[in-house]
């Protein structure tokens, strides 16, 4: 087969080749086919299912090796070596980068980018073929327990941030792995619970991450999900893998299982599941042989009951990737832990990390404090070994109290006291909270960090874990007794800053009007403490926004004001249709404690001049941002489109498209922005296809959903 291609390139060289010289791909496909002829069924089997816990299977005598695959999604996984024991022998210390729900409050794509790269990079040092992220799941609910993972409830925002971390990591040669797909909304049940979606919030929320990820991001691998969808487990799901992901979308990369979310052989080697992943994790006795498509797939093969092209295809595909990843080839080095690394958390944090309310606290002059009264655990505590599957050996990781520490150096006493405990009893430690209430009514200001934490040990915690994998939060309300501490602190401390640790909200309205300051931190990575700091003290100007709602209450959230979260007997109907997030309460009057996008600055912006024009595909929009305050910074502009004059109910405002701008103090700038039409479209149930509906329609520009500063009737 070589000695073709080298035939076939000479005679190109020489002139004499009367056809067309086949391109990469060509050349790419027929080395496929060479080696699929060589191959036995039970090699082609073999490649079928995991090899171990993290390998695919390999061909030896062809040279064929294992796919190797680690988590993801914000840092290379522990080594796990074969089985499931952590190796301890081995240094797996990586970069431990912000969560996705903190990358996408960056609202900054080139971050996404510059952040799949580091995972691409570190993925390839620790000689990984596939990083299993991004984690492009909608939050539909805040109580989901890897919301901390996920980017969004916004399928644009999900779209743009998703798109730059894929080529980010696929820039390096490695294979970036979109999951869950799709509608894993929750843990609750996850393994098996049923979906019941419409097909327009299917198609206009669910979907279009994975579209783009495939369509424009060219990912190379999809992760299938745990649960069903309309009855059938999605993983081997007709309809959403051979109808719409390698059908409509033209996927041509690999499709691999959650692990253990293949149930059944036929489906899942007709409908389009071409690695078994996970299945059997029982050690040291675990037989690969076992696994759906393994000896029950050979059989059907053999017995021809399925044809040998459908399992022809799998491993093309397979194998396609390990050409599009250069697994042949000697591969470029990767780099691990750099200082660049490190930069790109430390900045992905400054950047996502919200400021929420601040009513003239922040940011702290250093010189003119005295004593700065540190509280609460999450100042001292470190996450990146929490939350499941995406656990992280972090390098290092700079706790809220060490960044504080070493940016305030000697210039203020920093006192400190946990003010709660980290406990299953779940409620306040009226002692702690006495120490903690001493210790601020001595101090100028008060940090209390606090919120959520991460917890993964389900026979500790049972359905008590927050922030992690197979779990779901049972409510909103505040961990530990933390509600109590904050009034307690408060009440004696009028200058209290709150930061909140965790992948979503809290329910914060006992507090939320006694404390001047509130800060969203999320899981900020290694260099959190870091970052938090440098925010804290005005070195960085914040600028991150939230990617999802911060509803006042949990019953003010769609899916819970209607109770269809998380479902029942093993069912969930997502009765809210398209209107998740802002786009029900927008629509529907609620108002929110923070809404979609919001997120304070140290500056002011404002906006004006708003010029709106369209031709027959696009509207073309430009405007003036300027800062006015004394400080540099960021501002993300927010373009959302109303539909005014719709046959169906549409949502009040869609989020259609946004950049981030960096002014320095008194600069100003006339930006550009281009909305596609195409990206007006709905989908129509009854046509069964995405359709643009002429009339009037609203453009508003705007600091947040919530805060529109300029807008422009159009007639499209
Ligand atoms: C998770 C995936 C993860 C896989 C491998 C599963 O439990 O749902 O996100 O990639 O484990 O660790």
């Amino acid at each position: 087969m070589q000695k073709l291609v080298v035939v076939a390139l000479l005679l190109a060289a020489v002139g004499c080749n009367q056809t067309k010289e086949p391109s990469n791909t060509e050349l790419m496909e027929s080395k496929i086919d060479s080696l699929i002829q060589q191959m036995t069924l039970e090699e082609k089997i073999g490649m079928l299912h995991a090899s171990s816990s993290f390998t695919s299977g390999g061909v030896e005598r062809l040279g064929i090796p294992e796919l190797v695959m680690s988590d993801g999604p914000h840092g290379v996984r522990f080594e796990h070596g074969r089985g499931w024991e952590r190796d301890l022998t081995v240094d797996d210390s990586a970069t431990y980068l912000p969560t996705g729900i903190c990358l996408a409050s960056t609202w900054n794509t080139d971050l996404g980018y510059r952040y799949g790269a580091v995972l691409g990079t570190e993925a390839k040092q620790r000689g990984k073929d596939v990083i299993l992220g991004p984690g492009v799941n909608i939050i539909r609910s805040p109580l989901n327990g890897r919301n901390f993972e996920y980017l969004s409830e916004d399928p644009y925002l999900t779209s743009r941030m998703a798109v730059d971390y894929i080529k980010g990591v696929q820039d390096q040669g490695i294979a970036a792995c979109v999951k869950h797909y799709v509608a894993n909304n929750q843990e609750t049940n996850r393994s098996g619970v049923n979906v019941t979606v419409s097909e327009q919030a299917l198609r206009e929320i669910y979907l279009p991450a994975f579209k783009v990820s495939v369509m424009e991001a060219n990912v190379h691998t999809v992760m299938g999900s745990y649960n069903k969808l309309r009855g059938q487990y999605t993983t081997h799901n007709e309809y959403l893998v051979n109808t719409i992901l390698k059908g409509e979308w033209g996927f041509t990369g690999l499709l691999m299982s959650d692990w253990a979310s293949v149930h059944n052989t036929r489906e899942a080697l007709l409908n389009g599941t071409d690695i078994e992943m996970g299945t059997e994790l029982t050690q040291p006795t675990i037989d690969y042989n076992k696994f759906y498509l393994a000896d029950s797939a050979l059989a059907m093969i053999k017995s021809g009951e399925v044809p040998v092209s459908v399992v022809d295809d799998k491993v093309r595909r397979i194998l396609r990737t390990m050409f599009r990843i250069n697994k042949f080839d000697e591969r470029t080095p990767g780099a691990i832990n750099t200082t660049e690394h490190q930069q790109v958390a430390l900045q992905v944090a400054e950047e996502g990390i919200v400021l929420l309310k601040n009513d003239n606290l922040l940011p702290i002059a250093v010189d003119k404090t005295k004593t700065i009264a540190v509280i609460g655990d999450n100042a001292i505590r470190r996450h990146a070994h929490g939350g499941g599957s995406s656990q992280v050996n972090a390098k290092y990781e700079i706790t809220p109290v060490e960044g504080i520490q070493k940016l305030v150096g000697d210039k203020a006493t920093i006192t400190f006291a946990p003010g709660y405990e980290v406990t299953r009893a779940n409620k306040a430690n009226k002692k702690m909270i006495a120490a903690a209430v001493e210790t601020a009514k001595n101090a100028d200001v008060v940090i209390l960090v606090g919120g959520w934490i991460h917890n993964y040990d389900p026979s500790v915690w049972g359905g008590f874990a927050f922030d992690s994998e197979a779990v779901d939060k049972q409510n909103t309300t505040m961990p530990f007794g933390q509600d109590e501490l904050i009034k307690a602190v408060a009440t004696v401390n009028k200058n209290t800053v709150v930061v909140l640790f965790g992948g979503g909200p809290v329910d914060m309205y006992q507090w939320i009007n006694q404390v001047p300051s509130i800060i969203q931190a999320w899981y900020p990575g290694m260099e959190g403490g870091n970052a938090l700091a440098n925010i804290l003290f005005g070195k960085t100007n914040p600028s991150g926004k939230l990617p999802m709602t911060f509803a006042k209450k949990l019953e003010d959230n769609p899916a819970h004001s209607l109770g269809e979260f998380p479902g029942q007997n093993w069912e969930v109907n997502y009765g809210e249709s398209i209107f998740v997030g802002y786009r029900y309460f927008d629509s529907y009057k609620v108002a929110p404690a923070f809404a979609f996008g919001h997120g304070l600055s140290y500056t002011t912006f404002v906006y004006s001049d708003l010029f709106a024009e369209d031709d027959e595909d696009t509207i073309y929009l430009t405007f003036s941002l300027s800062n006015e305050g004394k400080t540099a910074g960021a501002e993300v502009v927010q373009v959302y489109v109303a539909d005014k004059e719709s046959s169906v109910k549409r949502p009040e405002k869609e989020l259609k498209t946004f950049t981030k701008v960096f002014l320095e103090a008194g600069e100003s700038s006339t930006i550009e922005l281009q909305v596609s039409k195409e990206s007006l479209r709905f989908f129509n149930e009854e046509t069964n296809q995405w359709e643009f509906e002429p009339g009037q329609f609203e453009i508003l520009l705007g600091s947040s959903s919530r805060d529109i500063r300029l807008s422009e009737t159009m007639n499209l």
